[in-house]
């Protein structure tokens, strides 16, 4: 399979562990159809190469990711089926291989989404995640309508997904989505290290485990994203959010 050669998403092998790296500091991570492409092709070879074990997603410094690209946003339609963003989903929700994220300064949108789907979640004390699809006048995407209500009970859903306030990483591991908070400095080898522990661990035996953890709610996820997409692609047009983009991108 041929991988993508993508400038902002680096990639690195040590031992059975692929470390995936979001790398456009300068736009605090904001995610690209390149981008995405590039890491469901690299999820989804992981997936297949019975020599990786553990797949561990990491971002910059001060940014784990802050979402979407908005460009991206001001030039999308459809019901979102062919968009990149979409065979990102879908590798990351296909992937029966641990996914352990490294999470240092902002996770917004789908910077946040993604770890519902991740199986170990590590963040820095500075990181705020936050869901502003709502103040963006979109709707929530990648099953975390449906992921996030069963995490963490309706209200709380509610609250992060309606209001779109961000929220610290200590709630966010008080209220179950991150597995634990350390210093900005020690993230990166934290989450390595328990990587590390998986990478040691017999690996059929964790791919069973993630099946039977992610089992009965792999079709409901599925179907989510699908329904969820509609939404989205038609509240992307809408000219409430094309104006909200706008107004994002000439603020300066
Ligand atoms: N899409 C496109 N560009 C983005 C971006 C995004 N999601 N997030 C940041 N950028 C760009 C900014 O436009 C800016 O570009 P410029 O230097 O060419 O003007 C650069 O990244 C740095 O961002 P800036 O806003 O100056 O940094 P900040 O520290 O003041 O704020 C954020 C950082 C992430 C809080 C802020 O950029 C933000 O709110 N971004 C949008 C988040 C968002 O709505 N994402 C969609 C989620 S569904």
């Amino acid at each position: 399979m041929e991988l993508p050669n993508c400038t902002h998403i680096k990639h690195r092998r040590d031992g059975g562990i692929l470390l995936l790296r979001i790398d456009r500091p300068d736009k605090k991570n904001a995610l690209t159809r390149d981008m995405y492409g590039a890491l469901a092709a690299h999820i989804t070879h992981a997936t297949a190469d019975s020599a990786i074990k553990v797949i561990l997603l990491t971002g910059s410094e001060d940014c784990f990711t802050s979402g979407n690209d908005v460009n991206d946003f001001l030039s999308q339609s459809g019901d979102g089926a062919e968009r990149p963003s979409f065979n990102f989903m879908q590798a990351l929700v296909d992937c029966n291989k641990p996914v352990v994220a490294a999470v240092t300064g902002i996770a917004i949108g789908i910077g946040t989404t993604m770890l519902l789907h991740c199986d170990l979640v590590y963040a820095s004390q500075e990181s705020d995640l936050q869901l502003p699809f709502s103040r963006l006048g979109l709707c929530p995407e990648f099953a975390s309508s449906f992921l996030l209500p069963k995490l963490i009970g309706y209200q709380r859903a509610a609250e992060m997904l309606m209001l779109g306030n961000r929220i610290t990483s200590t709630q966010a591991m008080n209220i179950g989505i991150v597995n634990n908070v350390l210093p900005a400095q020690e993230v990166l080898s934290h989450a390595l290290s328990k990587a590390k522990e998986l990478e040691n661990l017999p690996s059929r035996a964790l791919q069973v485990t993630k099946q039977l953890l992610k089992n009965d709610d792999r079709k409901k996820i599925r179907s989510t994203i699908t329904a969820e997409m509609l939404e989205f692609g038609k509240l992307l047009e809408s000219p409430e959010a094309q104006s909200i983009f706008s107004a994002f991108l000439n603020r300066k």
